[in-house]
């Protein structure tokens, strides 16, 4: 049986440890291994050009380069080839800074010999391999991901005019037909036409918030959640028959951008709203939860400003991290869910068991998540079935 044959680059000055390594590789027994070996930099650079190479086993102090330089340009002529460096003892930490540059490992010369050597370099070839294929796989993925946000964009865009016509037509006939007093059975269908064309308008506009939100270019500011809670809390209230207890915490500032924020606190809202409906006594409790607290108060006075006039770096990094301490809530005394469907809620259209009896289509969860994760934070939920749901979200824009 034919053995799989490794080329492997020595790049390597000194010629007793070359050889010390040579003669390592000469006694593998799974692969076999062709070292070329080379001592200069500019020597390496002219094989990697022209011929096809597996593996650089790389010293990192050459007579024409020296530190991680040698790295940088050795990596610019082989994308794709895992490079594992050679160090002597005192230099161990330069050979951890190349690994953070994107070398596969590094060997203490004279520490790791034999089979280990050999082993070593072997998982840094497979390492890498598996390495490009996900980087692969990876860029594939976001290039169908992207195919598929422009399709529903572009779908639920194009919607939305026949919609509109076929909505204002429906009114039309409804109104007349009322006026005209017709058969209540055609009133009936009408109705049906209109409810279902509220809902699909209801379901591109999420569409269209959802496909929009990681492309939209995003307004950073201080925000008060508060005021925009009791603006949509006021808006619900008006709307609806039942009264609900919202508590909102005063001062409850973020720094985000506000139509963002706004869409997902209006979802986390009307989701609160509409799992308590069956409630006796329904409360929404909306604040925040305070990690820091020195450091957050330190900063709350500067939270009128807008974070772009303050000129000073360090002030403003200061006042963002010190935000980055803060746990939003929303909680509800609500139907609450089993805790094993948690990481189903976010996922577009996905409706857990609870909500059979209530209206929705499943996006306004996934929607929320996209506009936490723009702001690079965390979204997730506490609940048990019968006993209320509390979603929580940090910000760390
Ligand atoms: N406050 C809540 N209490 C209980 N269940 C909730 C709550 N919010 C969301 N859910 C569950 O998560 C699912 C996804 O929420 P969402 O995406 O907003 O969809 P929708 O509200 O249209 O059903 C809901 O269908 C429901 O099962
Ligand atoms: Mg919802």
């Amino acid at each position: 049986m034919n053995q799989k044959l490794f080329n492997v680059l020595l790049v390597e000055d000194n010629l007793g440890d070359a050889f010390l390594i040579q003669e390592q590789f000469k006694s593998a027994k799974t692969f076999e291994y062709l070292i070329v070996h080379v001592d200069y930099l500019a020597k390496a650079i002219t094989y990697l050009e022209q011929c096809p190479c597996d593996a650089i086993l790389l010293d990192l102090s050459l007579p024409d380069s020296q530190g991680i330089e040698t790295l940088k340009t050795i990596g610019k002529k082989a994308f794709q080839i895992p490079i594992v460096i050679l160090t002597g003892t005192n230099d161990e930490e330069l050979a951890i800074q190349a690994v953070r540059q994107g070398a596969q490992d590094y060997f203490v010369k004279g520490q790791v010999m034999g089979k280990v050597l050999v082993h070593a370099l072997h998982y840094a070839i497979e390492r890498k391999l598996i390495e490009e294929q996900l980087k692969t796989r990876t860029s594939q993925l976001e290039a169908l991901n992207q195919e598929l946000e422009a399709f529903s964009y572009t779908v639920s865009h194009d919607l939305r005019n026949p919609l509109t016509v076929i909505k204002g037509m429906a009114r039309l006939l409804k109104h007349k037909y009322e006026l005209e007093q017709r058969d209540e059975q055609e009133q009936h269908f009408l109705q049906h036409i209109c409810d279902s064309s509220d809902r699909m308008e209801q379901i591109i506009k999420d569409l269209l918030i959802l496909s929009q939100v990681k492309k939209s270019e995003l307004e950073i500011k201080p925000i008060n959640l508060s005021d925009l809670a009791r603006k949509i809390g006021d808006r619900l209230q008006q709307q609806a028959v039942r009264k609900v207890k919202l508590t909102i915490q005063p001062q409850i500032i973020a720094i985000g951008d506000e139509n963002l924020l706004m869409h997902a606190l209006e979802n986390l809202l009307h989701n609160a709203w509409k799992y308590t409906a069956k409630e006796q006594h329904p409360c929404i409790e909306i604040g925040v939860i305070d990690s820091n607290p020195a450091e957050v108060s330190k900063t709350l006075h500067k939270t009128n400003l807008n974070l772009a006039t303050i000129s000073d770096l360090h002030q403003r990094n200061r006042i963002r991290s010190a935000y980055r301490n803060l746990i939003y809530f929303i909680r509800d005394n609500g139907l609450g869910f089993d805790m094993k469907s948690a990481e189903q809620l976010f996922t577009p259209f996905h409706r857990l068991e609870n909500a059979k009896k209530f209206e929705g289509n499943g996006i306004g969860l996934a929607i929320v998540q996209r506009i936490i994760h723009r702001h690079n934070g965390r979204i997730w939920a506490e609940a048990a079935k019968g006993e209320g749901a509390t979603f929580y979200f940090t910000l760390a824009i």
